[in-house]
């Protein structure tokens, strides 16, 4: 275990030996190869010799990876020939690694980093503090023993420090924008620690953690809510007006697939007008969540083609400085959390068998202009 709420985090981070060793042995375990299904038409329309994303790109390409799933080698060398960073899915998050009694599990987390690791990528963490996750070690913590306060920063130095030197950039804070942008989420940490002040805290904690990672701020339907988008970009001004070392802005990108088109680049320019770093940190484009219901299957594919390159070129329009990484939350479409809610969904770029759809083949072509 690695330290807990109630400890400073002493623990020695892993090293790369220990942690690459663990790598292996648990890899030894792969599971067989799963049967690839026949090629659908959008598979079907896409060149053979398609270069991978992260050879074209000029910036890092991401996916977002469960550790269990890299005992899958098909995906283990999808993952190794397309991108150059990695975002643990759900590792990474208080729900695995605070334990009922408050102690730390950093198993998952660890053989996500070692795997990059040993493929030179960079490794995205997320997410430190998330309105979404309170674990019960957290609500019951007996503040005779230790402060609130302290037992946050200790979370958060424990593991930010752990992967310090690894991770390219922290989601530091997640979602703290409320729903309909009226203001900012309520959430346990904002009603112990201060609706502003324990934001700005995750941040400074983080940069004492680890003095290069960039922290970023991230939050989701920023392309379709302008309210939404407003009120994150008041909470980033008003973060370096306080000087909280921000120093990145994720926008999840979790859209449909009948997306007003435009409406991506709108949000991608206002966003990089605070000249920081932009994150596409999670993209993903539904066929199943369209609002309009009327539209063909084949008409959705081939508007989730035209939204993967909507959404490439408008980040290629970024000045270098401010192209911090372009993460697609799931490579195949086997893989996404989207099939919870509609095993008919086909949400990626590249189809279940790890082969390229016309989605790829749009973003290969945007990122290599
Ligand atoms: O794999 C375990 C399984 O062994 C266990 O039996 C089961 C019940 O506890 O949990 C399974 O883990 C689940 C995991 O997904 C893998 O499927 C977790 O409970 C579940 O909480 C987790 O959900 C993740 C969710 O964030 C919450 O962390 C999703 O995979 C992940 O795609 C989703 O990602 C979020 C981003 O972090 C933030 N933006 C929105 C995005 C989509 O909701």
């Amino acid at each position: 275990m690695g330290g807990s709420l109630y400890s400073s985090p002493a623990t020695p981070r892993s090293t790369g030996e220990e942690i690459s060793r663990r790598a292996v042995l648990t890899s030894a375990g792969a599971l067989a190869l799963s049967a690839c299904g026949p090629r659908d038409a959008q598979s079907q329309s896409v060149p053979a010799d398609l270069p991978p994303l992260k050879t074209v790109a000029p910036f890092r390409v991401g996916s977002c990876v469960q550790a269990l799933r890299l005992d899958d080698p098909a995906l283990a060398d999808l993952l190794a020939r397309e991108v150059s960073q990695l975002t643990p899915e759900w590792e990474m998050k208080m729900e695995y690694i605070v334990q009922p009694d408050g102690s730390f599990r950093f198993d998952a987390p660890d053989r996500i980093a070692a795997f990059a690791r040993a493929h030179g990528m960079g490794l995205l963490g997320h997410t430190l503090v998330w309105y979404a996750q309170a674990p019960p070690a957290f609500e019951q913590l007996d503040e005779t023993r230790i402060r609130f306060a302290d037992a946050y920063r200790n979370y958060i130095h424990a593991v930010a420090g752990r992967y310090r030197g690894q991770v390219v950039g922290w989601d530091v804070v997640n979602e703290a924008v409320a729903e309909d942008g009226a203001g900012w989420r309520d959430s346990l940490w904002a009603r112990k620690l201060g609706a502003f002040e324990h934001i700005a805290l995750a941040y400074r904690t983080a940069r004492e953690a680890d003095p290069q990672a960039t922290l970023l701020l991230n939050d989701y339907n920023l392309e379709y809510m302008p309210a939404k988008r407003a009120t994150f970009l008041k909470l980033a001004e008003r973060l370096l007006a306080s000087g909280a070392p921000l120093t990145g802005l994720g926008t999840q990108m979790h859209v449909a697939a009948d997306i007003a088109p435009g409406k991506i680049t709108q949000m991608i320019h206002e966003l990089a007008s605070l000249g920081l770093p932009i994150h596409v940190s999670e993209l993903d484009v539904s066929l199943t969540r369209s609002d309009n219901k009327l539209l063909s299957r084949g008409e959705l594919q081939r508007r989730q083609t035209a939204v993967y390159a909507e959404a490439a070129e408008a980040f290629m329009s970024l000045p270098q400085r401010q192209r911090f990484a372009f993460t697609l939350w799931g490579l195949r479409d086997r893989d996404s959390w989207l099939k919870k809610e509609n095993a008919g969904d086909a949400p990626a770029p590249f189809d279940d068998a790890g082969r390229p759809k016309a989605g790829a083949a749009a973003l290969v072509e945007a990122f290599r202009t």
